[in-house]
């Protein structure tokens, strides 16, 4: 792994959160992008060197919804920059490591991505994304 990509943040409101978290930051995100496979909808904020995505749900089968109605808002996952994703998952599942989807998916920002099981990661839910070149 290469570096911690973004940190994830799930909201109920994406409209609501954009608004707060511009006040935190003092600057509004720099991308909006729905996920229709995944039913999100994601933004963006880059924060010097490291980026935050919030994360909503557009629909009831969102696994943000799913998310939502167990856990209050907040901390969600921690993505990081891999090289190789399908390399990346292979070892993990080597050593043990469920894998959320066996092949990688599509994700916000032009990315590849895979979720760890987070049975299997302490209960941090894990997410490896690459670029899309
Ligand atoms: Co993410």
């Amino acid at each position: 792994m290469q570096k911690i990509e973004h940190i994830g943040i799930a909201v109920g409101d994406i409209e609501a959160s954009n608004k707060l978290f511009a006040k935190i930051f003092g600057k509004d995100s720099y991308k909006s992008e729905k996920v229709t496979s995944e039913g999100v909808i994601t933004s963006f904020f880059q924060i010097g060197e490291s980026k935050i995505e919030l994360v909503a749900a557009t629909n009831d089968d969102s696994p943000i919804s799913k998310y939502l109605s167990n856990n209050k808002e907040g901390m969600h996952h921690i993505s990081f920059a891999v090289n190789d994703i399908e390399k990346e998952m292979k070892r993990l599942k080597k050593e043990g490591i469920r894998l959320l989807n066996e092949t990688p998916k599509n994700g916000a920002d032009n990315k590849l991505i895979c979720f760890l099981h987070p049975k299997d990661t302490n209960g941090v839910l894990i997410e490896l994304c690459q670029e899309i070149k």
